[in-house]
């Protein structure tokens, strides 16, 4: 089993938000869970430019950049752990871009069966709204949330421990393959619209079309 960190702050390895992204990943190896950190900043991650080339062919996107290697490692990952600072009540754009580029996720749902997680960090400790985006964006992909921490940018041993029980209640999903009824009913309503769009743009998305027949949601 393994998780996925995407830490978005340009502040990388000094970061308060990777700081306490690293708590997670401690309670997380305490139960034996392995973790991989990714700092986005690293990477190059250009705007989609809503050509729609990854819906017609999977995963195929003409731009060139680091993007279709960090799909790959969110999807051979067992739980994602999303970590941004707060840049005006929302993630940074680095983040918010990985997720434009990853719109074929939620169209085909290709996060279904993993969990996520989400850490932020802000001056003021108001993150509710961003951590709420995390969680929605998991959704939208087909995960379920194993829950979020926040905090301000100088946290106290409180938040240290509170960051620690989350990586340990993450690893606790993952060895029960924990299932929150609410959430998968919520993933499923998304579903059941994604079917009538998959149908209706049959012609023009044919891998995801495809994908969807040979899942047997159709
Ligand atoms: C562009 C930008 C926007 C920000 N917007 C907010 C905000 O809306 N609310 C807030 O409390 N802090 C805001 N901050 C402060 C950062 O969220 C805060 O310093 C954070 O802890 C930085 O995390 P890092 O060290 O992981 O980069 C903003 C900072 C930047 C650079």
């Amino acid at each position: 089993m393994g998780v996925l960190l995407i830490s978005s702050s340009p502040h990388q390895e000094k970061s308060s938000t990777f700081l306490l992204a690293k708590e997670v990943l401690c309670g997380l190896s305490e139960e034996g869970v392995s973790g991989e950190t990714l700092h986005l900043d690293n990477y190059k991650v250009f705007f989609c430019k809503h050509c729609e080339a990854c819906h017609k062919k999977i995963l195929k996107c003409p731009l060139k950049d680091d993007v279709s290697m960090i799909l790959q490692k969110m999807l051979e990952a067992d739980a994602i752990l999303l970590a941004s600072p707060n840049y005006i009540n929302q993630v940074t754009a680095s983040m918010k871009a990985l997720f434009d580029r990853s719109a074929h996720f939620i169209h085909c749902k290709r996060l279904a069966g993993k969990y996520i997680a989400g850490v932020v960090s802000s001056g003021s400790g108001q993150n509710q709204e961003v951590l709420d985006y995390l969680k929605y964006y998991g959704s939208a992909c087909g995960a379920q949330y194993s829950g979020g921490v926040s905090a301000q940018q100088q946290f106290d041993q409180d938040k240290k421990d509170e960051a620690f029980e989350l990586g340990k209640k993450i690893a606790s999903d993952l060895r029960e393959k924990r299932q929150y009824a609410d959430q998968l009913r919520n993933i499923e309503k998304g579903k059941q619209y994604f079917a009538r769009v998959i149908k209706a743009r049959k012609d023009d998305w044919q891998e995801e079309y495809v994908y969807w027949s040979q899942k047997g949601w159709l």
